[in-house]
């Protein structure tokens, strides 16, 4: 036998395999039941990306936003469907968490992205504009963690993401608030890990750095640029933390790493992504306070 007819001969058992391969793979894929995800927030950004995501990685997709009268292409997505859901609202959490079950059968994942920041003056902020913050990215995220409990236990396990933020492991100047909300998430999400592993639902930590999406526009809510004795600081961060809004990195970069921490069954709980998070949250971990504070310091100009 010639070199050459070995050649061929391998090369077609080469892709006799593959083509066997591909067989069974989508016959194991027609076999496996589709997983359904519940994602808050689905009308822009991080969250609306997810939608798209997970609906062409094959899943199931409850896409849920205040207001879904008013969303006109989420829907023809394969296998995704609209519902109202806020995350202040307990009743259009139940509400949307049973339609969603009924339509799908189960919800395998619930990714908890809604959320928005609240930047500036500390001293400028009403009660309102602190309550409205906490109310949104950590009281609704409980909200909708706390009702998904149940439904996931009854159902053998289950995944919860949290879209938190590098935000949530380190802080930068005129974000007191917006990191008060973050850090609590972490916080509260290490700690649930814990009590629900019994039960097989995993709690996973996306982490984002700078994500160019409405974050930094029409969702953002900006206070005390008036006051004088805030000026210079004002002005500095100002420069700085709206650089995202032109120079972040895509949505869909989340979305993808959404989906993988909703895989993941090992140990691993928190996955930054999005520069600069992953870089940052390293120097947070390795350098002594005063020297992470001197480079934040020396990257505003204070
Ligand atoms: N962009 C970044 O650089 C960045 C970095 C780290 C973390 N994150 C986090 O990523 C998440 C998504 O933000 P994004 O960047 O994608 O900004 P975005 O485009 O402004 O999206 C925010 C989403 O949250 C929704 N939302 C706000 N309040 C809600 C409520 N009470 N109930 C239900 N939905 C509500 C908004 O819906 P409406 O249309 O109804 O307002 C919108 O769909 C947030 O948790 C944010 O903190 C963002």
């Amino acid at each position: 036998m010639s070199i050459t007819t070995v050649a061929r001969s391998a090369s077609a058992l080469a892709g006799l395999v593959m083509g066997v391969a591909r067989l069974v793979a989508s016959f194991v894929s027609a076999m496996t039941p589709r997983k359904t995800v519940l994602i808050t927030g689905t009308s822009s950004g991080i969250g609306r990306a997810a939608v798209h995501h997970f609906s062409a990685k094959g899943y199931n997709v409850a896409a849920t936003m205040r207001r879904p009268e008013a969303e006109t292409a989420l829907g023809a997505l394969a296998n995704t469907k609209l519902y109202a859901l806020d995350v202040t609202d307990n009743d259009s959490i139940e509400r949307a968490m049973d339609a969603a079950s009924k339509d799908f059968g189960a919800i395998d994942v619930l990714v908890n992205n809604a959320g928005y920041g609240v930047d500036g003056v500390f001293e400028a902020m009403t009660d309102e504009t602190i309550a409205k913050q906490f109310e949104t990215n950590v009281f609704g995220l409980m909200k909708t963690t706390r009702a998904a409990i149940p439904r996931m236990r009854a159902q053998g396990g289950g995944a919860i993401v949290q879209v938190a933020s590098m935000g949530g492991r380190l802080a930068f100047p005129l974000f007191s608030i917006y990191h008060g909300t973050k850090w609590a998430v972490e916080g509260f999400s290490e700690s649930l890990q814990y009590e629900l592993a019994p039960f097989n639902i995993r709690v996973k930590l996306v982490e984002p750095g700078a994500i160019k999406t409405d974050f930094y526009g029409r969702s953002r809510v900006f206070v005390g640029g008036e006051r004088a004795e805030y000026r210079s600081i004002v002005e500095k961060a100002e420069k700085v933390s709206q650089g995202p809004a032109q120079t972040g990195a895509p949505a869909e970069l989340v979305a993808a790493t959404i989906e993988r921490a909703a895989r993941h069954t090992g140990r691993r709980m928190r996955f930054a992504v999005g520069a600069p998070a992953p870089m940052l949250l390293a120097l947070r971990r390795l350098l002594p306070d005063s020297l992470f504070f001197a480079i934040v310091r020396a990257s505003y100009g204070l």
